[in-house]
C-alpha cells in the first residue's frame, strides 16, 4: 500500500511549527521555531508579538520542514493544521499559511484540533499504541482527562475549573524568581535540592467531581507562604518551595488519572502535553501504574510541548477517517473536543 505523507502546521502559542509525518507514525521532519526568548522578556506570551513572529517564520520553517523530509509538495497527501484551541491571531497565521498551500497545491486540507494533537504526540513513539486508553493531557493551557475511545473520538472525563497544570507551574516559578516558561526551572531546581515533603500544600478536591482539577489554591498557597515568610523575615527556600509545590501537583495528576483509569477499566494511560516531560510526574505515574497494573507511555520532551507533528499524526487519522476542511475554515480560539 502507498505511503500517506501528512504535512502538519502548528502556531497556536508562542512555536512556529512544520513536520512531515509518514502513515500517522513515522516522523520524516520536526522543525520548531521557538519565540520564548521574546516572550521571556515580558515575562509570559505577548499575544501581539506572538502572531507577528509566526508570520516572519512561518514560510522558512514550513520550506524546511518539506526539505528535511526530502519531499515536493506534490508528493504529500493532505495538509493539516491547527485550527483551535489558542490565541485567535496565532491560529490564524497557521491556517491561512495551510489553506494557501492546500489551494496552490491542489491538496485536501485537514484542520486538528491542538488538544487531539498533543494526544496523538503517543502514536509517534509508541507503534503498539492503540486506543482506547485513558490520556493525561497537562500543558500550560489545558488539564483534561480523556478517554481515547477511538482516534477521532474522544469523551472528557475531567478538566481542571480554573488554572492550567502549566500554567501554575509558571505562576509559582515567577513568585520564586525563576523566570518564563517556568515548567522546566521548577523541575530543575526540585531535582537538583528541593525537598518535596519540607512544607505542606494543598491537594484541592472538587465535590462531586471526582476526576476534576484545581489549581488556584496550591498556587495561592505558595504566594501567601512566600508572603508570610517576607513578613517574618524568613529566608524562602526556593528549593523546597519548588519540590513541595510540584509534589503537590503531581499527586493530584496522578491520584485522578490512576484513580479513573480503575474505575473505567482502562488498561493504559497516555500523557500529554508541555507537563508531561515534567520529571517528577514521569516517575509517580511510573510507580503508581506499575502497582496497578497499568501500562504507561508519554512522548519524548520535544513531542510533549508544542510541535507539528502532533499535528500531522491527528491529521492523519482523521484524513483516513475521511475529514475535509473547506478554504472556509477559521481559527477557533475557543474549540471543543
Ligand atoms: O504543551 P505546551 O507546550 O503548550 C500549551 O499547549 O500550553 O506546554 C507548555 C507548558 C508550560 O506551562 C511549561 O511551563 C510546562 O508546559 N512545562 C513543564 C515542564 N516542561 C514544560 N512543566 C513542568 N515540568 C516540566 N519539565
Ligand atoms: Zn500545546
Amino acid at each position: 500500500e502507498k505511503d500517506i505523507l501528512i504535512l502538519g502546521i502548528e502556531s497556536s502559542c508562542d512555536e512556529t511549527a512544520a513536520s512531515v509525518v509518514k502513515n500517522g507514525r513515522t516522523v520524516m521532519s520536526n522543525v520548531i521555531s521557538s519565540q520564548i526568548d521574546i516572550h521571556t522578556l515580558y515575562g509570559g506570551v505577548v499575544p501581539e508579538i506572538a502572531s507577528r513572529k509566526h508570520v516572519e517564520r512561518i514560510n522558512q520553517v514550513i520550506g524546511q520542514a518539506l526539505k528535511d523530509a526530502g519531499v515536493t509538495l506534490s508528493e504529500i497527501d493532505a495538509v493539516s493544521v491547527t485550527y483551535g484551541p489558542g490565541l485567535v491571531g496565532a491560529l490564524l497565521v497557521g491556517v491561512g499559511a495551510a489553506k494557501a498551500i492546500a489551494y496552490a497545491a491542489g491538496k485536501p486540507l485537514v484542520g486538528v484540533h491542538h488538544i487531539e494533537g498533543h494526544i496523538a504526540a503517543n502514536y509517534l513513539e509508541h507503534p503498539d499504541l492503540e486506543p482506547p486508553f485513558l490520556c493525561l493531557v497537562v500543558s500550560g493551557g489545558h488539564t483534561h482527562l480523556v478517554r481515547v475511545l477511538e482516534y477521532g473520538k474522544f469523551e472528557i472525563i475531567g478538566y481542571t475549573h480554573d488554572d492550567a497544570a502549566g500554567e501554575a507551574f509558571d505562576k509559582v516559578a515567577r513568585a520564586i524568581g525563576l523566570g518564563y516558561p517556568g515548567g522546566p526551572k521548577i523541575d530543575k531546581l526540585a531535582a537538583k535540592e528541593g525537598n518535596p515533603y519540607a512544607i505542606e500544600f494543598p491537594r484541592a478536591k472538587i465535590d462531586g467531581c471526582e476526576f476534576d482539577f484545581s489549581f488556584s489554591g496550591v498556587k495561592s498557597a505558595v504566594l501567601n507562604y512566600l508572603n508570610g515568610c517576607e513578613m517574618k523575615g524568613i529566608e524562602v527556600n526556593r528549593a523546597d518551595v519548588a519540590a513541595s509545590f510540584q509534589q503537590a501537583v503531581v499527586d493530584v495528576l496522578v491520584g485522578r488519572a490512576v484513580g479513573a483509569a480503575k474505575k473505567l477499566g482502562e488498561k493504559r494511560i497516555a500523557v500529554a502535553g508541555g507537563v508531561a516531560s515534567n520529571s517528577a510526574l514521569r516517575a509517580a505515574m511510573k510507580q503508581a501504574c506499575d502497582e496497578a497494573g497499568l501500562g504507561l507511555c508519554y512522548p519524548s520532551p520535544i513531542y510533549c510541548t508544542d510541535n507539528a507533528a502532533m499535528i500531522a499524526s491527528q491529521g492523519y487519522y482523521e484524513y483516513m477517517a475521511g475529514t475535509r476542511h473547506g478554504l472556509d475554515l477559521n481559527a477557533v480560539p475557543n474549540l471543543k473536543i
